[in-house]
């Protein structure tokens, strides 16, 4: 759209929103600042009640396309004003067609791999009626016990904020009026990936330099290309909760940044305050909840039953009440909701069906993948292979294969490693055993919440053993065997800290039982987080780290072990060899002791914490040559920059990627800063080199 289209579009936008805040009542003003929960466990009133008398701005927790336009229609036809609602759900790494999670995005070192991704989802999330995602999860997280890693980046700013920026993009698109697009939501704001012990929900210390310079990072990118909401976190930051923290909400996200849109809280995050010990009661936390810039209430009623009566006793201005309220109204206006409110229910079916959904799930996931370990070239596989064994508690999971965080409603349909592989080899023996289950010690409370995490009866003793012994005789009977370990959805995500990372029950004793067997065997991770795998780092050949890779995961390890694409991706997070060694990270300041100084003391006398898989480690099936490193400058003032320049070579005989990365190094400054910091990343595919072929060495910078 053209500047002065553009411009034009605003004015009429602001005129609108003036005439509308000058006809709304004071209590149509506020129903605009509450979100209403449309699934049975949110509080209040039913939605309908709500929204028919203007006491609602949003609908979550819903995801029924008839039930959208009906509770629409209300609004439109029924409430004082006739403003549309907003539609909002938590589609995260997909709506029907689902995409690698986040973590695995980032693992692409790709930012086309998620901005393709979340372009599909919006799609397909619009179609069914949805206008806003509350994704992507921008929380930086050095922390691997943290299961909310999952969701984001991993631990690098410079990384998080290439992918923060591109997932944005994917949503948005460059116009919100955009019918296949929704809008997505920066959270969760700031710094809940600090959580004390990647303990989710505890409180977070963290400096100003940290924050500027390693958290807030990613936020501010998704600023800069236009993200139109905010999602404050749930817990203390600095002990004031992030919910009702001014220096976060009004002089970082506003006065700073210029951020003109609007922030939701977390679920019934404002009425927590009075919990965390923040406000006295529900009026002191709208209070604190409106003072601080917070502009929407999801689902604590907290804004509705009190800011009405705090405006009558002068405790808060209309005025204040109407910046609230204005850049909801906005991005309604902007989304053309006033005009085109309705979905058209056989939508849905029609885009969920169009078979690039499923093609670009599978691209993502091939990108996704990282090869840790690939001793003798052994990988990628042959497909002549006649009996192949494929044992392990989530080779043939949907749910582990889709992983954290599906939408509500959204029926697990994933192609597992055990049908990829069967697919990939229509010729061969391919035998299946799981093994003994594996759970969590504690239940999730989201189980029974969504579709296919009811929990199910524990397996007693007997039946694990039972399990174990037919996987290891399955085993006995192949010639070779692909274990496929890791962890189920529920163990990484919301509410799913762990303070180990070692793979969860027996898996790892069986993976020791089938190698004893001395057959080949190679392993393929499903799993949230970085996992201490060490017994297998050394005893197993080939690993490859899948991540939960979605809807086509299954097709696309697949693709990878049977060498239909080559393996690219590289580490985003560090893995570290226990869970006590967490908080583990590359950009680690030099400190007085560094590693490679006589000074060097080392940090735990009872084991080095040396990662056992570092940040931005990722093998290929071919090799690749750096050479001719040129810089632009030798010297640059503050503010200028110089431009980095190498060739990179493919030696090999296999056409794949490489990652070219950039890393800075400070020799001295008023902050120590860490030994290294990634400020650049190119993933490219050199042209290939075979040294017999060719005799011109065809080469990309
Ligand atoms: C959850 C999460 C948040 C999510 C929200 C709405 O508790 O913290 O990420 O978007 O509630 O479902």
């Amino acid at each position: 759209m053209s500047k002065q289209k553009k411009s034009e579009n605003e004015g009429q936008v602001e005129a609108r929103v003036d005439a509308l805040l000058k006809k709304m009542s004071l209590e149509e003003k506020v129903g605009q600042l509450n979100q209403v929960g449309g699934a049975a466990f949110s509080p209040g009133p039913a939605a309908e009640d709500q929204i028919r008398k203007g006491g609602a701005g949003s609908v979550l927790w819903l995801n029924d396309t008839k039930k959208f336009n009906e509770l629409q229609k209300i609004a439109i036809e029924e409430s004082p004003s006739g403003i549309p609602l907003l539609f909002a759900l938590d589609v995260i790494h997909g709506y029907h067609t689902i995409f690698p999670v986040p973590l695995a995005m980032a693992a692409s070192w790709d930012p086309k791999v998620p901005e393709k991704s979340q372009s599909v989802a919006a799609k397909e999330a619009r179609a069914a009626g949805l206008h806003w995602t509350f994704g992507p999860m921008l929380d930086i997280c050095r922390d691997a016990r943290w299961g909310r890693i999952v969701e984001g980046a991993g631990e690098d700013p410079y990384l998080a904020s290439a992918m923060a920026a591109a997932q944005v993009r994917g949503f948005q698109g460059d116009d919100v009026s955009d019918s296949e697009r929704v809008l997505a939501c920066a959270k969760h704001f700031a710094g809940y990936g600090y959580s004390d012990g990647g303990r989710d929900y505890d409180p977070v210390y963290l400096s100003e330099s940290q924050l500027r310079n390693t958290v807030l990072p990613p936020f501010k990118a998704a600023v800069d290309v236009g993200v139109e909401t905010f999602m404050s976190a749930y817990m203390d930051l600095n002990d004031v909760p992030a919910t009702g923290n001014r220096f976060l909400l009004r002089k970082v996200l506003r006065d700073e940044w210029g951020f003109d849109g609007f922030v939701v809280s977390d679920a019934f995050a404002v009425a927590n305050m009075v919990i965390q010990g923040h406000a006295k009661d529900r009026r002191e936390a709208a209070l604190r909840g409106l003072k601080s810039g917070m502009n929407m209430d999801m689902s604590s009623y907290t804004y509705t039953d009190n800011a009405a009566q705090l405006v009558e006793e002068g405790s808060l201005t209309e005025a204040e009440i109407d910046e609230l309220v204005r850049p909801i109204l906005t991005v309604k206006a902007k989304m053309g909701l006033f005009e085109k409110p309705y979905v058209d229910e056989t939508l849905l079916d029609k885009v969920i069906a169009l078979p690039e959904h499923r093609a670009t799930s599978r691209w993502s996931a091939q990108r996704s993948m990282v090869l840790l370990r690939n001793e003798g070239g052994l990988l990628p596989l042959s497909k002549d292979v006649k009996k192949v064994a494929v044992l392990g508690p989530v080779a043939d999971s949907m749910q582990a294969t889709e992983g954290s965080w599906m939408v509500f409603g959204h029926t697990p349909a994933a192609v597992t490693v055990l049908q990829g592989i069967r697919a990939k080899l229509p010729n061969a023996e391919v035998t299946y055993a799981s093994g003994p289950e594996i759970r969590r010690d504690i239940p999730s409370w989201f189980e029974n919440l969504m579709a296919g995490q009811e929990r199910k009866p524990e397996q007693t003793p007997a039946e694990s053993e039972a399990a174990f012994q037919s996987a290891l005789e399955t085993a006995k009977a192949a010639d070779q065997i692909i274990m496929v370990l890791g962890e189920t959805d529920i163990m990484a995500g919301e509410a799913a800290s762990r303070a180990s990372l070692d793979l969860p029950g027996r898996q790892e004793e069986l993976l020791k039982a089938v190698v004893a067997l001395g057959k080949p065997v190679f392993l393929v991770l499903l799993n949230g987080r970085p996992l201490s795998i060490n017994w297998a780092a050394e005893n197993i050949p080939a690993i490859l780290e899948a991540w939960e890779p979605g809807t086509e995961g299954g097709n696309a390890v697949a693709d990878i072990l049977f060498g239909d694409a080559n393996p690219g991706g590289k580490l985003p997070v560090t893995f570290p060899r226990k869970g006590s060694h967490a908080p583990l990270y590359y950009a680690r300041n030099t400190t007085h002791s560094p590693e490679d100084s006589p000074m060097y003391n080392p940090r735990y006398w009872d084991g080095l914490p040396v990662p056992l898989y570092p940040f931005g480690f990722g093998l290929s099936y071919t090799t690749f040559e750096f050479s001719n490193l040129k810089i632009s400058s030798e010297k640059i003032k503050l503010g200028e920059s110089l431009t980095v320049a190498v060739e990179v070579t493919n030696t090999g005989k296999l056409a794949g990627d490489e990652v070219a990365q950039l890393y800075i190094h400070q020799k001295h400054g008023t902050d120590t800063r860490p030994m290294r910091e990634l400020k650049g990343f190119e993933r490219i595919t050199p042209a290939t080199w075979r040294k017999e072929d060719c005799d011109l060495q065809t080469r990309q910078r």
